[in-house]
């Protein structure tokens, strides 16, 4: 039984050319005996190490990626492990996360002198995925779910469920405030006006704000060409999408200069462009809105509650009075995220398992997102094909992990991806565990500053490495 535990068990080793390979060749000529379960994969450099290839290793249906290259100092292309590590520190947290237990992913630094290191990760790493072998791994979520999660797993996760279900009743608070309706009208009238004077003016070409939308309750995004275009823009609690996701469309940039309304998060979203060379600076107008919140499904949004900028930080028109600043009213999306620190990563696994399954791949959270503006989205490309387009589980799974892995740094947390995602996949949470664990390790914020350098095109020689053996 033991030995065919031991024949199943697969370890994907990504280890770079210069220094880990070399090891792993020192080790083999001097004939140190080491697990035969690891397939070495070489990179010419860590920093060629995309976390793409871990995921799609996963996939492939391995049991444990160990990813190993030179020393810091000793890169031969100077700096490349310096930057992976900021990449693995930031791709590990998330797999954590999800609930991936810290065995299956191992990461070391080894020389070309220490074959004796290598043969010894390589025991220490293959002994802890087998340890874990008795419960198949499953990467592809299981259908029916429900019925392939344990009863007392099932239970567990139920209970995570409804713990998070408590937390956001306890923070549901509606607007309640009787003069925000005359104060959206005042701010409307200012709007109109402050659009025609620019459009007049020549200034900008067009004016993207909202209308009202057909539904109740909703505003949607307004593209004003015209002076008469500009009676239909509005304002108020029901304008929640971020347009700055349409200033890096080709066909939007072809509008030349535009005025943009913005809140405090949208602005943060343009400061992040702006930063990401997608949109210049004297191509847009922002016309800043006092901000006193936006209201999802007849409650103020989770993402208002804790935030205390009543405007944004960027803007050249400001619109209505800021308010005075709020007491902060809980943080439940903190919350939630700590509760799922909490959990055993089985029930973090199983979490979030549950709630890939309900994805129907309509992408949906990419077209809202101000930060997914590549030609072609790595799930597009099929040359080779990283990720399966349609909604097959593997896919599904690669798609969530790799849509989170690409926001680290740069997500605001506007948190449009998760309010209009139709299946209520909660993909704020993996975007607010990254910006912690960005501003813990890395003591950044995304959309704070034009000018610092995005934390995973940067690194420090002093960074945190306790992960790496
Ligand atoms: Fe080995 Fe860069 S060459 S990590």
């Amino acid at each position: 039984m033991k030995e065919q535990t031991e024949q199943k068990t697969k370890i994907a080793a990504f280890v770079c050319n210069w220094c880990s390979y070399a090891g792993a060749d020192a080790a083999g000529t001097s004939r140190l005996q080491y697990d035969d379960s690891v397939w070495i994969v070489r990179f010419p450099c860590t920093g060629r190490i995309d976390p793409l290839f871990i995921i799609k290793a996963f996939e492939q249906g391995v049991d444990g990626v160990l990813v190993s290259g030179c020393h810091p100092g000793d890169c031969h292309y100077a700096t490349g492990n310096l930057f992976a590590r900021r990449r693995f520190t930031i791709f590990r947290t998330l797999m954590l996360f999800l609930g991936l237990d810290e065995r299956r992913l191992q990461f070391s630094w080894v020389s070309a002198a220490e074959g004796a290191k290598w043969a010894s990760v390589v025991n220490t790493v293959a002994g802890a995925v087998k340890e874990l072998n008795g419960e198949p791994f499953t990467w592809a979520i299981p259908m029916p779910l429900r019925g392939a999660i344990g009863a007392s797993d099932g239970e567990a996760v139920q209970t995570l469920r409804e713990n998070i279900k408590a937390i956001e009743q306890t923070h549901r608070f509606t607007f309640g405030d009787q003069m925000i309706e005359t104060r959206e009208a005042a701010m409307t009238e200012e709007l109109r006006l402050r659009a025609k004077q620019l459009l007049e003016a020549g200034e900008v070409n067009a004016v993207l704000g909202y209308a009202n939308g057909t539904l109740p309750r909703t505003a949607i995004p307004l593209f004003a060409l015209s002076l008469e275009a500009t009676d239909q823009l509005v304002w108020n609690r029901h304008c929640r999408t971020n347009l700055a996701v349409y200033l890096a469309r080709p066909l939007v940039r072809k509008l030349g200069k535009l005025a943009v309304v913005v809140k405090p998060c949208d602005a943060k979203a343009v400061l992040g462009l702006l930063q990401e060379h997608q949109v210049q600076r004297e191509n847009v107008h922002l016309i800043g809105m006092a901000c006193t919140g936006v209201e999802e499904r007849g409650a103020i949004a989770p993402k208002c509650l804790s935030c205390t900028q009543r405007m944004p930080d960027l803007f050249d028109t400001k619109i209505g009075t800021a308010q005075e600043q709020p007491a902060t009213r809980g943080n439940p999306i903190d919350e939630t995220v700590r509760l799922l620190d909490n959990a055993s990563p089985q029930e973090r696994w199983n979490f979030w398992q549950e709630e890939f399954s309900r994805c129907i791949r309509c992408y949906a959270c990419r077209a809202v997102c101000p930060f997914c503006y590549c030609e072609t989205c790595i799930t597009d490309k099929h040359r080779p094909q990283w990720i399966t387009p349609s909604a097959r589980s593997e896919g599904t799974m690669a798609w969530n992990i790799v849509r989170a892995a690409h926001l680290a740094g740069r997500c605001v947390g506007c948190n449009e991806c998760a309010r209009v995602c139709p299946a209520n996949i909660r993909l704020d949470l993996l975007n607010r565990k990254i910006a912690l664990e960005i501003k813990n390790e890395f003591d950044y914020e995304a959309g704070q500053s034009v000018e610092s350098a995005p934390p995973l095109v940067a690194y420090r020689p002093d960074d945190s490495q306790e992960f790496i053996r």
